[in-house]
């Protein structure tokens, strides 16, 4: 999919303050600091896009992109702060939960993990989330460049592994790194694909 156009459109503090105009939404979520705003930034060939309207490190909004005026992508807040105590985290804040369960309109949830490190309690418990909510997701295994091919090979394949120890068959995944640009043409040719359906 080529990307013709993409600008802020809004930002909302809670679900019923998204408006209804029937346009897909594409969203991404993961821990604060898994590479979220570099990929929609590269994604989107802007370098700035994400940042347009987030408080860095602490956007408790959520925010829609509008995309070759057909579909939005749509930036989620992290969850599993650091500073959150563990019954906090585990309930990933009420808007992320609203969002993935109830907006009518989310076709697909791309959930960012970082290639480097081993699966995290916090990362399976939400995919177990979305798994019991029928939740269609993907994960994203960001900042690749920072392993060698071989490296990235062996603990993506351990992460696969383990998602296979509790899923019946492994989810779409993606491989990005936002310095290289690579991944981009998989993940919106995906997105594509959707649409066409
Ligand atoms: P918060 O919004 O603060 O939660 O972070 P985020 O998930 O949006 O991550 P962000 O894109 O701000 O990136 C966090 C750090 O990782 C920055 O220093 C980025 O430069 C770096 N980073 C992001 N993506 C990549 C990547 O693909 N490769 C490398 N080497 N570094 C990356
Ligand atoms: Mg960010």
């Amino acid at each position: 999919m080529k990307i013709t156009s993409a600008g802020f459109a809004f930002s909302s503090g809670r679900i019923s303050q998204i408006p209804d105009d029937g346009l897909p939404e594409f969203a991404f979520i993961g821990r604060s600091n898994v590479g979220k705003s570099s990929l929609i930034n590269m994604l989107t060939d802007n370098g700035s896009l994400a940042k347009v309207s987030a408080t860095p490190g602490k956007t408790k909004l959520i925010n829609h992109f509008l995309i070759n005026g057909q579909w939005y992508l749509v930036d989620l807040p992290g969850y599993g702060y650091a500073k959150a105590s563990k019954s906090d985290r585990r309930e990933f804040g009420k808007l992320i939960t609203d969002y993935v369960t109830k907006a009518k309109k989310m076709w697909f949830l791309f959930v960012l993990v970082d290639s480097r490190h081993a699966p995290m309690p916090i990362d399976l418990d939400f995919m177990r989330m979305l798994g019991r909510e029928g939740v269609p997701f993907g994960v994203v295994f960001t900042k690749c460049d920072k392993l060698s091919a071989g490296q990235a090979n062996a603990n993506i394949g351990l992460y696969e592994k383990r998602l296979l120890e509790e899923w019946e068959e492994l989810p779409p995944v993606f491989r990005t790194s936002s310095v290289k640009r690579s991944g981009r043409e998989e993940i919106l040719g995906f997105i594509g694909e959707c649409l066409r359906r």
